[in-house]
């Protein structure tokens, strides 16, 4: 646990801390590849929360991960299951099994009874929403809190920006049920105008590469340290022939040599020469395996480098620690400066 105080914060994120049953309630979102046992471990032995990443690995390995956070901390601790993995039920099987007291369901919409399955173990059950029409299904189907999510972030993301959702969802929903904000957070002092929008905690991804704890090979990090917010962008799509879901990463020659593949493929099929759905399992394939070949291997090129624009705001490594004290001592501070102007 970082040692700091939180006399300001305390007044206004009691609901996340106790949902989360943590100190601090910043969660490290899931990153496929990225949160691992290590750094989800890291996270929660500073007060502060994550979730295992699920992508899709086999549920035999999802229970070894479970397992070996639980040998690195006692604290608690999620998984994030993604609904749209073809290994998805067999995760939440194993989530529900291994009595983990939060799941997080992201990816697209949850069916209702896979909620309610997830509340039944006994687990705080939060889900995305990345348009105020997912939130509002998800409070209907009963979940205990929401991530806001908005286009900014890393990863596979929504069709709105998070100011937006702020407006839609955050003002309207968070009497209701804690909402957490995801996507463009990476500093103390943004928490604490989040804290007084009445958000209950926030959600961090970028940030979280960026510390020792990371397993993410140090080329990815050195991408990250350089790039500025405007590098992480959403993959192009130029057809509705051709539906590409979109993901924020930052640009490199795997962005290139994947949009001169959608023109390619478009020429042929405005040719003749393809069929549509030829075309799509080859737009489809392209990205496979290239977040690991980034995370892991360190191909900086080719593979993908999933980044929230917040990455402009990130360009030190630290522990994980100092990075928990930081975020806290900055938004307490920002607290008690607006305390005084009031
Ligand atoms: C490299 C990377 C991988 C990610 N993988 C996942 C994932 O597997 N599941 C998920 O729900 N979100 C994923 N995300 C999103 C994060 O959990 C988090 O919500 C997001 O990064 C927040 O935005 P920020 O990057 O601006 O902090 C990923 C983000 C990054 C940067």
């Amino acid at each position: 646990m970082v040692d700091a105080s939180t006399a300001h914060l305390d007044k206004f994120w009691q609901r996340g801390k106790a949902l989360l049953g943590v100190q601090y309630p910043i969660m490290c979102g899931a990153m496929t590849w990225v949160s691992e046992p290590r750094l989800v471990a890291a996270v929660c032995n500073a007060g502060a929360f994550a979730s295992l990443a699920c992508g899709n690995m086999p549920p035999d390995e999802l229970a070894r991960q479970v397992a070996h956070t639980r040998t690195l901390t006692d604290k608690p601790f999620a998984v994030n299951l993604i609904t749209v993995a073809p290994n998805y039920l067999a995760h939440l099987e194993m989530a529900v099994q291994a009595q983990l007291p939060v799941i997080v369901f992201a990816g697209s919409m949850p069916r209702e009874q896979e909620i309610e399955k997830a509340k039944a173990s006994g687990a705080q059950v939060l889900a995305f929403a990345s348009t105020d029409a997912l939130a509002k299904r998800m409070v209907r189907y009963g979940v205990d809190g929401l991530i806001l999510e908005g286009m900014e972030a890393g990863g596979h993301v929504g069709p709105v920006v998070g100011p937006i959702l702020w407006q839609q969802i955050l003002f309207q929903f968070s009497e209701r049920v804690p909402v957490f904000i995801a996507g463009g957070v990476a500093t103390g002092k943004m928490m604490a105008h989040l804290l007084l929008m009445g958000a209950s905690g926030v959600q961090l991804g970028t940030r979280f590469v960026m510390t020792d704890e990371c397993v993410a090979h140090p080329n990815f990090k050195e991408e990250f340290r350089r790039a500025q917010a405007r590098d992480a962008v959403t993959s192009p799509q130029f057809d509705s022939r051709l539906p590409v879901i979109p993901v924020r990463a930052l640009k490199n020659k795997g962005t290139l040599t994947f949009a001169k593949l959608q023109l390619e493929l478009l020429q042929k099929l405005d040719a003749g020469e393809m069929e549509r759905e030829a075309a799509q399992m080859e737009v489809e394939r392209f990205w496979i395996g290239a977040l690991r070949h980034a995370v892991i291997e360190g191909d900086v090129e080719h593979g993908s480098l999933m980044a929230g624009q917040t990455v402009g705001l990130v360009d030190e490594i630290m522990p994980v620690a100092l990075l928990v004290k930081e975020l806290i001592g900055d938004a307490e501070r920002e607290l008690e400066r607006i305390a005084r102007t009031l």
